[in-house]
């Protein structure tokens, strides 16, 4: 059975991950071959945004779009979370307007108490912890490409952050071995790793990314400075020095290893323009995916 909400991967069974990914494969497709349903005719998507986005606010809006439902997207100066409202009212609120909430926000405990006082399904759309969204659009793009998850090696090479602890929670369901390579002092939070590996997720921890890259079948990275680490930047450019996905460290990698990273990008920082536009990445289908990921999310959260 789906839970009822999506705060993290951590949370939920393989089965439901997998129950996901087949919704979002089956509507794919559907959509390719009819265009537009109504699997989500007459439902509404309250989407709030306290951090900028491209791809989690339109895949998520197009997506109740293509379904048949209505998203609206709420900022953070009209309902003043916990300054003119607190969550647990602004969620016993929506829980009478709409049928889900996406919330993209700083602390993770925000999404959490949501999902505490809502009736209605909430989801997460990238907290300071977690990104698990994006986690689903990247399993469905594994499979697309490999043909399974299972048995996939992937090294994460960069900060130890949201999109890393994801990767650590995807690996509690997978056959995934996971390598996390780092720089000193932006390791993943220990709790998530123990956490995960006491589940039997396969996940190794090192600061050298050439071991971390050895023989894997995808190389992921992600920004350097996360949304709201703005004012690091400076540091984290000398810090994350040498973690650099470029063509020799993918040449460490499998003969057909595939690159991802979630978007947004900065060439010449955590990726190269050589490799991101190379022949192994496989980015904009990635990228994509987030739409058909995010219709199989709310097929299996807000249908009947
Ligand atoms: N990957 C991702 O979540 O992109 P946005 O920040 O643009 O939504
Ligand atoms: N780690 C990045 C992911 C962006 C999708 C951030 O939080 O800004």
């Amino acid at each position: 059975m789906t839970p009822k909400h999506l705060v993290s991967l951590a949370d939920w069974s393989r089965e439901s991950v997998e129950d996901v990914l087949e919704r979002s494969v089956r509507i794919k497709s559907e959509y390719a071959k009819n265009g537009a349903s109504d699997r989500l005719r007459g439902k509404s998507l309250a989407m709030i945004f306290h951090k900028p986005s491209l791809r989690t606010r339109v895949s998520f809006e197009v997506g109740m779009t293509q379904m048949g439902g209505a998203a609206l997207y709420i900022s953070d100066k009209e309902i003043g979370m916990q300054s003119r409202e607190t969550i647990e009212d602004i969620a016993r609120v929506l829980s009478g307007y709409v049928d889900g909430v996406m919330i993209r926000t700083f602390a993770n405990a925000y999404v959490e108490r949501l999902a505490e006082h809502a009736s209605i399904p909430i989801i997460n759309g990238l907290t300071d912890l977690y990104h698990p969204c994006q986690l689903l659009a990247d399993l469905l793009t594994i499979r697309e490409q490999r043909g399974k998850i299972d048995g996939t090696a992937v090294a994460y090479v960069g900060d130890g952050n949201n999109m890393a602890h994801s990767w650590i929670n995807a690996a509690i369901h997978y056959d995934i071995d996971l390598r996390i390579a780092h720089p000193d002092g932006y390791a993943p939070e220990p709790a998530i790793v123990k956490a995960a590996s006491e589940r039997g997720a396969k996940v190794t921890v090192t600061t050298d990314p050439r071991e971390g890259v050895r023989d894997v079948n995808v190389v992921y990275t992600d920004v350097w400075a996360s949304m709201g680490q703005e004012q690091e930047k400076e540091q984290r450019l000398k810090r994350f020095e040498g973690f650099q996905v470029n063509q020799a460290l993918m040449n460490l990698a499998a003969d057909d290893a595939l690159f991802m990273h979630c978007l947004p990008a900065h060439r010449g920082e955590e990726v190269t323009a050589e490799v991101l536009e190379g022949p192994r990445s496989v980015v904009f289908p990635e990228a994509h995916n987030r739409l058909h990921a995010q219709k199989g999310l709310l097929d299996a959260l807000l249908s009947d």
